[in-house]
């Protein structure tokens, strides 16, 4: 069947010369070839391309190659060798009646087989183009593996580190976040999503799903207009208008409305107002839950619910496949919603590249290599010099790191040997046994007769944790607490320094993993006490993937390094980091409160009509009585090992036309003993506007490399559109009068000055 439909192909490649370049092929060709397939295809057929089974990684199941077969299913997700899913692909072009090919999709999120740092690290790096060479390289590594889209980037904010998925984020600024899910789906897609090494990307998750009450996985978003326009639909927005090819549909509801079911959402907010012409995809099963949503009786009434509100693609289906036929032959669902549902499917895959070779990212049998997992396949050098720079120096004092490459070091901590958790959630399909844990990679560096190692904890001990994580994702040592505390102790005796790893399992910080608590987990902080009460100077390594509130450990620690889930070089990244070959210059895109009790806790918030400000009488302000003011750490914050200075800020003009802009510059100087990089932040502050704005909101950043004793001066632009935000009538307008710009090091420590709009 497929021949013929080559045939048809091929006479289209004839025609339309030029076809065979996405960049000057005509959207007429397109549409003409997807109608004229369109009309050939029977009700069964055109729900078979709205629905996404799960491809096993051993040989498929016989029902799936079945329906596939028979053109009812249009498109796989999941990971497998390229040989399964060759066979699938036959199945589809060449026994199909119409031979239309099936797309395959994976969370490929921070890497394929070579994983880098899990997004939120990425996110921290707050460097461009080490984020895009990451995602550049996922997509080289996943299209050689034979698939065509990845279910990423994940662009939702969130102000909430008990959610699991804020691992997945991109932290809570809607600008910064913007800015990394551009350069994210462009690297992606590269050129074109049909182009050699590209792959087609998923945004998600469509829309808020970073704002579930309480930070519990799937719960209800309750929000104002306000809050979604103005700030957490910005980075869906920017993927779009970076030529996102596709958006995940989110799992939760809106405002009592479950997504997947919520036309406002999918028709009015993502096809009119944000102008997307590409796929939606639910997420997993969620067109059965909208039973549970309580919001469909039956699944026919799901079914009917989902296509309506605009969900193209069901992911893990059951009822597309299973309702909708009959529906369209009873005309309780027309003709019309599906075909515009239908001509999406066919339109992503056609830029993919399917229609003009359905094997060109699977290859051909005699290519495939002979070791999938072969070390050739990995970019080593790429993931470590991206990892170092997403590690964020808390603290660091009397310059206890750099180590000296000569010193005696005790490793201690449960996640000090581990691989597994250094791989991160959403590890795609990298092999923890080619994972570099901290311990290996200090090894490498100075040889394990100047390490002594203990374990000292557990990361938890808490039964109903430990089987909610499953027996393979966490590893439990079966000493008492006590005996491996003092074990440890014992061991750090003979070391000059203390290198403690600690923080979360890494299955901690995932989907459905949402904490009541932020604190260090087990008996890692009783661990951290024993360590610092021996009086070596002690070094805390964070492996987690959310902020933690780790006040008291803060204060006992000499130095703390966030290293996040730093993926397969991870162990060599720190290792640099830890022995000063690479200086930290990573700062928090995530506020880091001081308890659980204070979130949300975010840096763009609301002044309040009774502001807490310091120094002064506290009560009957905004804030917490039994607990300081402010976060642990803030949004922006990073320390390196030389120091910064910011001076002569100065702005062109302290009034700026509408049509025209002004310029801040400041002078950034290197005062230190080293050569470093830092993240110089630009803030504004609407003075006075028709609804309270926030205190302050990222509108610009550059990452600078200076050499020690260097200086710089930094130059910024602003115009209207930086000052424009959504009014309560949802508007998007600048409104004149006075702004204040703030540039700082962080999101706190900043020089100010003001200017009028006019
Ligand atoms: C997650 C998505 C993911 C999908 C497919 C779902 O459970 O919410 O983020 O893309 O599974 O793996």
């Amino acid at each position: 069947m497929w021949t013929m439909f080559a045939v048809l192909l091929s006479a289209f490649l004839i025609f339309h010369s030029g076809f065979a370049d996405a960049s000057t092929r005509s959207s007429a060709s397109r549409e003409t070839f997807i109608q004229h397939l369109l009309e050939r295809m029977s009700p069964e057929e055109k729900v078979g391309q709205l629905r996404m089974r799960f491809v096993g990684y051993e040989r498929p199941e016989s029902e799936v190659l079945q329906t596939i077969g028979k053109g009812q299913t249009g498109a796989m997700f999941g990971m497998a060798p390229r040989p399964v899913l060759r066979m699938l692909q036959e199945a589809a072009v060449n026994h199909s009646r119409l031979g239309i090919p099936l797309f395959f999709g994976f969370d490929v999120v921070h890497g394929h087989r070579t994983i880098f740092p899990i997004s939120l690290a990425l996110a921290s790096s707050w460097d461009m183009e080490a984020i895009s060479r990451s995602a550049r390289i996922a997509a080289l590594e996943a299209s050689a593996d034979g698939l065509d889209l990845t279910f990423a980037p994940t662009v939702d904010l969130s102000r909430d580190p008990r959610w699991g998925r804020v691992a997945e984020g991109l932290g809570e600024d809607p600008y910064l976040a913007s800015r990394i899910a551009s350069v994210m789906v462009k690297a992606f897609q590269g050129i074109a999503p049909d182009k050699p090494g590209s792959i087609m990307a998923c945004a998600k998750h469509f829309a808020l799903y970073g704002a579930v009450e309480g930070g519990r996985d799937y719960n209800n978003v309750d929000m104002s207009l306000v809050q979604m326009y103005q700030y957490y639909f910005a980075p869906y927005r920017a993927a779009i208008d970076a030529g996102a090819g596709a958006m995940m549909v989110m799992l939760g509801s809106i405002n009592n409305v479950p997504a997947s079911a919520d036309s406002w959402l999918l028709r009015k907010v993502l096809r009119q107002q944000m102008g997307f012409s590409g796929l939606t995809i639910s997420d997993h099963g969620a067109v059965e839950q909208l039973i549970e949503h309580g919001v469909a009786r039956n699944g026919g009434q799901a079914a009917q619910l989902a296509i309506s509100a605009g969900v193209d693609i069901s992911m893990s289906d059951t009822f597309y496949g299973s309702q909708l036929p009959a529906q369209i032959r009873s005309g309780q669902v027309s003709r019309r919603l599906i075909d515009e549902a239908v001509y999406k499917v066919l339109a992503a895959k056609y830029d993919m590249g399917l229609f003009e070779d359905p094997f060109r990212r699977i290859g051909k049998a005699l290519d495939d290599p002979v070791d999938p997992h072969s070390e050739g396949r990995l970019h080593r050098a790429q993931a470590r010099d991206v990892a170092r720079r997403t590690f964020v120096l808390l603290k660091n004092r009397n310059a206890v790191l750099p180590l000296a490459k000569k010193t005696t070091i005790a490793v201690v901590g449960p996640l000090a040997k581990s691989t597994q958790d250094m791989l991160g959630t959403w590890s795609a399909i990298g092999d923890k046994a080619q994972a570099v844990s901290v311990y290996e990679g200090l090894e490498r560096v100075v040889g394990s007769a100047a390490l002594i190692y203990a374990r000292g904890a557990n990361v938890t001990e808490d039964k109903d944790v430990i089987a909610y994580l499953g027996p393979s994702e966490i590893e439990i040592d079966p000493r008492p607490a006590s005996v491996m505390i003092e074990e440890a102790v014992q061991a750090v005796r003979k070391a000059e320094v203390i290198v403690a790893v600690v923080g979360e399992a890494r299955g901690m910080s995932h989907e459905g993993a949402s904490r009541t608590s932020l604190d260090l987990p087990g008996h890692q902080p009783e661990l951290i006490q024993a360590l610092k009460a021996t009086g070596k100077p002690l070094v805390l390594l964070l492996m987690n993937g959310r902020p933690l509130s780790i006040g008291k450990e803060l204060e006992l620690a000499d130095a703390v390094l966030e290293t996040w889930y730093a993926g397969t070089e991870g162990g060599n990244a720190i290792a640099d980091v830890l022995f000063g070959d690479y200086n930290p210059s990573a700062k928090l895109v995530m506020t880091f409160p001081r308890t659980v009790g204070q979130i949300p806790s975010y840096y763009n918030h609301l002044n309040t009509g009774r502001p807490y400000r310091l120094n002064e009488e506290r009560n009957y302000t905004s804030q917490y009585f039994d607990a300081t003011y402010g976060p642990l750490f803030s949004f922006g914050y990073g320390l390196s090992y030389t120091e910064f200075s910011l001076s002569q800020m100065a702005l062109s003009s302290n009034v700026m036309p509408r049509s025209g802009g002004i310029s801040v510059s400041v002078n950034l100087a290197n005062t230190g003993q080293r050569d470093g990089e830092t993240v110089v932040q630009l803030y504004i502050r609407d003075v006075v506007a028709s609804i309270s704005r926030p205190v302050k909101e990222l509108k610009n950043f550059q990452k600078v490399m200076l050499k020690a004793g260097e200086q710089k001066v930094i130059q910024f632009t602003l115009d209207e559109n930086d000052l424009k935000f959504y009014d309560a009538q949802l508007h998007y307008v600048a409104e004149p009068g006075e702004f204040k710009v703030q540039v700082g090091l962080d999101s706190q420590n900043v020089k100010e000055q003001s200017f009028e709009l006019r």
